[in-house]
């Protein structure tokens, strides 16, 4: 991962842990409405949130597993405000591991999810799910098999070369020549097919399957949203953030010429699109929310102020939340190794999206509180209340608590704290916050998730390896879920 040139070393900053009593007479432990005017049906016990994390633990087909219950289930223990089931898939295709919800056949192993965080939690935490659409990336490719198989020979290449080659003498000259002679004769696209593999693009309007995004990912997602409703969660958060489809026409890079690109206007279109379908199929009473990013952080991508503008937008059309993230993107992503894909948290926006340990002099504890203070300014602005969830290197109580004591945000998410210890809730409400096992954002979790291996946390995962019952995941070195809180004595 991409680390800021400073290196500094920072150590996690916990703070104070509050007592029993201040815990529950908290911000952070007093419940909130969700919807423009958090005047919705829909209520969360507390304004704390697990964030979506994706732990590669469904099956090759998409279908929840046990694993999956076993992971939720832990989650719920610690009985947060809210848990966003991890990026689900919205299409009925093959995606791996991923999570999916694009069929009808999936809804009965997301409904024994639902159950399994309804009786863990006591029906205390709410449950959503994120729903995604993401486009065709393939892995970097041998430039060998590359030049012999996957680029197609144009006149471009001809002329390059000198004329009258035919396409075997072509593909021969092509793959003895160096990267600098090469980037003569591609065009960009092949050229970071090459170097990166091949990736669609939301501007790619020669393809019929991109021209027709508009028309398909309404109806996608309102399907999805139908099935979650089925399934009996309390809500769905669109995916419109990091490097997905949905992202990619927010940002400015988005310049397609048929009304959903170019001004910001244009790029918002389509997701305010999505989310009508969405509200048209699952009614009010089920939330409709949106993940979305505060900040692109490359050259040229989205801004602090084009996310204070979608905001406003989402808040006006009727979204219940607005969880923000930052960064994740593949412009900036470092080059994967032949046989790998291009992950979109390797870059400088991909730190920013996770931030780890070795920093600036900022820090990694907090980074998208200022935007999304600005962001939720916005939307006050504009006359609504939506609340609004940040994300961010949140692992202290009186952190939290500022966050939420200055207007920053209404909702407080923690990720990689919730995975270290899932009883970070619990823990610190029932005043014994100095038990919590605080992440030290080493990102070796994150790491697992680049390879799609079953993400785990190192603060747990080879701890009491020989208790009864406990999985293990697939090398048989770690096991699969935090241990059981073993609350000491005293107070
Ligand atoms: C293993 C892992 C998987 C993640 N998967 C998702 C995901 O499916 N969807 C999403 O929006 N964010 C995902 N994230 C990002 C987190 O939700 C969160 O925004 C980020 O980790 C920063 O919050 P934190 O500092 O509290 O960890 C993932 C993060 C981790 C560590
Ligand atoms: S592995 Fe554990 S300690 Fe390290 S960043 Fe992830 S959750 Fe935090």
């Amino acid at each position: 991962m991409w680390k800021p040139p400073e290196k500094i070393r920072f150590e996690p900053q916990p703070g104070r842990w509050p007592d029993s009593g201040e815990a529950q007479a908290s911000r952070l432990f007093s419940p909130i409405r969700l919807g423009p005017q958090q005047a919705s049906t829909i209520e969360m016990a507390s304004r704390s949130w697990v964030p979506a994390m994706v732990p590669w633990r469904a099956s090759e087909d998409g279908f929840v597993t046990s694993d999956v219950l076993d992971w939720y289930r832990r989650f719920a223990e610690g009985r947060p405000g809210a848990i966003v089931v991890e990026a689900t898939g919205i299409r009925d295709i093959p995606s791996g591991p991923l999570m999916r919800i694009g069929d009808d056949r999936f809804i009965a192993g997301l409904s024994e999810l639902v159950d399994t965080v309804r009786e863990a939690s006591g029906g205390k935490t709410r449950l959503f799910i994120q729903l995604i659409d993401f486009l065709a990336i393939r892995r970097r490719p041998d430039p060998q098999v590359y030049f012999d198989r996957y680029l197609e020979i144009t006149e471009r290449h001809r002329s390059a070369l000198g004329g009258e080659l035919d396409e075997a003498e072509i593909r021969a000259r092509l793959k003895a020549m160096s990267e600098d002679e090469l980037a003569g004769v591609l065009s960009r696209r092949e050229m970071e097919s090459l170097r990166l593999g091949y990736r669609e693009r939301v501007t790619d309007m020669d393809l019929p399957q991109i021209r027709d995004l508009p028309e398909q990912l309404p109806g996608l997602f309102a399907g999805a949203a139908r099935r979650a409703k089925r399934a009996g969660f309390d809500g769905v958060e669109l995916h419109y953030a990091h490097a997905y489809t949905m992202a990619s026409f927010l940002s400015p890079l988005n310049t397609r010429p048929d009304g959903y690109g170019g001004q910001r206007e244009k790029r918002v279109r389509l997701p305010l699109e999505v989310f009508e379908a969405v509200r048209a199929e699952v009614g009010e009473d089920f939330a409709v929310g949106c993940r979305f990013l505060s900040e692109e952080i490359f050259e040229g991508g989205g801004t602090i102020e084009d996310a204070c503008y979608f905001a406003q937008r989402f808040a006006e059309a009727g979204m219940d939340f607005l969880s923000l993230s930052r960064g994740g993107k593949f412009e900036d992503a470092k080059q994967p190794s032949v046989g790998a894909a291009i992950y979109p948290y390797t870059g400088r926006s991909g730190y920013e999206c996770m931030p780890g340990h070795i920093s600036d002099e900022k820090g990694p504890f907090g980074r998208n509180i200022g935007p999304a203070s600005r962001i939720r300014a916005a939307i006050g602005k504009a006359g609504f209340k939506t609340p609004v969830v940040v994300a961010g290197g949140v692992h202290g109580f009186d952190q939290a608590e500022a966050i939420l004591q200055k207007g920053e945000a209404d909702i407080v998410a923690l990720a990689r704290q919730s995975l270290a210890d899932p009883d970070w809730f619990a823990k610190v409400r029932a005043g014994r916050g100095r038990e919590v096992r605080v992440c030290e954002y080493t990102n070796y979790c994150e790491g697992l998730d680049q390879k799609h291996k079953q993400v785990t946390c190192q603060l747990w995962d080879r701890l009491d390896l020989d208790e009864p019952g406990i999985k293990l995941a697939a090398e048989g070195k770690r096991r699969m879920v935090a241990p059981a809180w073993k609350r000491s004595g005293g107070d």
